[in-house]
């Protein structure tokens, strides 16, 4: 086939912090060596896009980094993907031989790590422009937009069978709690879980948990209406900080007798992660922390919580190596094992892409699915 051309498209675009998301026509390059161009099907929209589009300082911007989508073409040295293969985005990637990718301790590529700057790893260039002025990338990934350019290592081919506007959700919020329980806090059979954010990524540690068979899935949250759906996804015991006259962690450490066996911070607010690890028990209570903070992003806590034995973990991702693992939780998904429908409560056409950010803001959606 002929060398791909630039094409120009629809994208939202963001234009500066908090403004609504204006549709526009964009130039599209072509992908570069061992890049691949995708036709975006499915996008959803995660906090951490909702996030960066009010604090972050990089615009005009692409945001987006949940998403399917079909290959259109491919760039330079590529092999592994052809066009017409169905993929999902990875907002951080796998190359498959840095010191990272081969240690078999970790999810943190070298080379095709979280990209914070709003441009592509290889060049520090944008693939996006209108008239000729850049527009920046978001996590490399940009999935506003009819089509996007991705390094073939931040995206992982999927069978044609599954339904790519279900499984964006895998792409991160799902995946990511699922890994943190599995793979990260590796939760134990009888076990007891506390979750702080039952948001997607919350109640996605708390599927996690359920299939683990922990015998209390606590679930803390500020928003009232998370109560019902929470138990539809595991939670044993729904707290509403607003209403407790003692504080949380005394809550907690009553419902299971002295302290959680896992706490899972999951909102995004550096002070809860002091509470998550008052929460978790003496001797070998663990934190696991999802959520992305955007203001004081500062940790503080009394030594004395860690000298008693217990644990703080970080993790990106829920542990998962994007390009190796996701295939098996695709698998499972198919396998009716996990369940990623139910966090759909919205699907939203492109041109609405808007009040996906305004449902989200008032805590009114799980996921929102952008249908482009
Ligand atoms: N205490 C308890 N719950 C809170 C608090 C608080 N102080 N503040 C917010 N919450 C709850 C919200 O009511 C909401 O239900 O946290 C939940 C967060 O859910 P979402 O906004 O849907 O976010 P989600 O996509 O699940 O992401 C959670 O993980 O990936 C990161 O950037 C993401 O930091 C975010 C976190
Ligand atoms: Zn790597």
């Amino acid at each position: 086939s002929s060398f791909p051309a630039v094409l120009t498209c629809k994208a939202a675009v963001a234009w500066g912090p908090g403004q609504p998301l204006v549709i526009e026509e964009v130039e599209v390059s072509p992908p570069q060596p061992m890049e691949i161009r995708v036709k975006v099907v499915s996008t959803s929209l995660c906090r951490s896009d909702l996030s960066a589009w009010e604090t972050q300082a990089i615009f005009p911007r692409i945001f987006g980094h949940e998403a399917s989508g079909v290959v259109e073409s491919v760039g330079p040295g590529v092999t592994e993907f052809s066009e017409g293969d169905h993929v999902l985005t990875l907002f951080t990637g796998e190359c498959k031989t840095c010191r990272h990718c081969t240690s078999g301790k970790s999810n943190m590529c070298q080379v095709l790590g979280l990209e914070r700057k709003g441009v592509m790893h290889s060049d520090q260039k944008t693939r996006f422009s209108i008239k000729g002025k850049p527009i920046y990338h978001y996590c490399a990934v940009s999935s506003f937009s009819e089509y996007t350019v991705v390094h073939s290592g931040c995206a992982v081919k999927v069978s044609l069978a599954v339904p790519l506007e279900k499984i964006c959700l895998l792409s991160c919020g799902v995946a990511a709690g699922l890994g943190a329980a599995w793979n990260v806090a590796d939760i134990s059979e009888g076990s007891t879980v506390v979750i702080y954010g039952l948001g997607t990524v919350g109640l996605s540690v708390a599927q996690g948990a359920k299939v683990r068979g922990a015998s209390k899935i606590i679930g803390v949250d500020i928003n009232p209406e998370k109560s019902e759906i929470a138990k539809t996804f595991g939670i044993t015991h729904f707290v509403n900080p607003k209403e407790c006259s003692e504080s949380i962690q005394q809550v907690i450490n009553r419902i299971t007798d002295g302290g959680a066996d896992y706490a899972f911070e999951c909102i995004g607010d550096t002070g809860m992660i002091t509470t998550a690890l008052q929460s978790c028990c003496q001797g070998w209570g663990l934190t696991v922390t999802l959520g992305v903070p955007k203001v004081n992003p500062e940790l503080t806590a009394h030594y004395g919580i860690l000298l008693s034995g217990r644990t703080l973990r970080g993790s990106l991702f829920g542990g998962w190596k994007p390009k190796s693992d996701l295939p098996s939780l695709v698998d499972m998904y198919t396998k009716k094992e996990i369940q990623i429908d139910e966090y759909i409560t919205h699907n939203i056409s492109f041109e609405d892409i808007n009040q996906a950010f305004t449902l989200m803001k008032e805590g009114k959606c799980l996921r929102c699915v952008i249908h482009l």
